[in-house]
């Protein structure tokens, strides 16, 4: 098992202790995030957007520096994640038309959608790194596990 693996690991593991089947759903977004940012090495910002308008995406929960406060849906990697419903990996931020540089030294990221239990899109989830081409397919998958955690708690309401 890589380290990134063992990492995922360990944050569900504690998810599963930390979140209760009635959790509200910003706290949930709040302690993920909390738990992958400070578990899995190379997360330099970690955070949800959510869905707050219509094509409007504005910053949630978030760990690292000063994250932009509003993405429309036609911008950026977080709206193509928004519009599509499909994860995005971005391997080399520059190479993505329309990436929306937060930070100077973002190399990589992965924007994961979170829907709610009608599938429509209620938030991304947005995870950059300074590495090149720091996430994959086992990433993805990961990702959107946890991520689902909330469609459940979404469905409790
Ligand atoms: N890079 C993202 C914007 C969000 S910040 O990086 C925190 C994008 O292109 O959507």
């Amino acid at each position: 098992m890589t380290s990134r693996e063992q990492s995922y690991r360990l944050v569900n593991q504690r998810l599963d202790h930390l979140i209760a089947p009635d959790e509200d759903v910003v706290s949930a977004m709040a302690t993920i995030v909390c738990e992958l940012h400070h578990t899995c090495a190379g997360f330099d910002w970690t955070g949800f957007y959510r869905v707050t308008r219509p094509q409007l995406l504005s910053v949630g929960p978030y760990q690292g520096h000063h994250g932009c406060l509003r993405i429309p849906f036609d911008k950026g990697v977080c709206g193509a994640a928004a519009r599509t419903g499909s994860t995005i990996v971005v391997p080399d931020v520059n190479a993505f038309p329309g990436h929306i540089a937060c930070s100077a030294t973002t190399k990589s990221e992965i924007v994961v959608p979170v829907f709610d239990v009608q599938g429509i899109v209620v938030a991304v989830l947005d995870i950059d790194s300074n590495d090149a081409a720091a996430f994959g397919e086992s990433d993805q998958v990961a990702l959107e596990q946890i991520v689902a955690r909330l469609t459940l708690l979404l469905g409790t309401r």
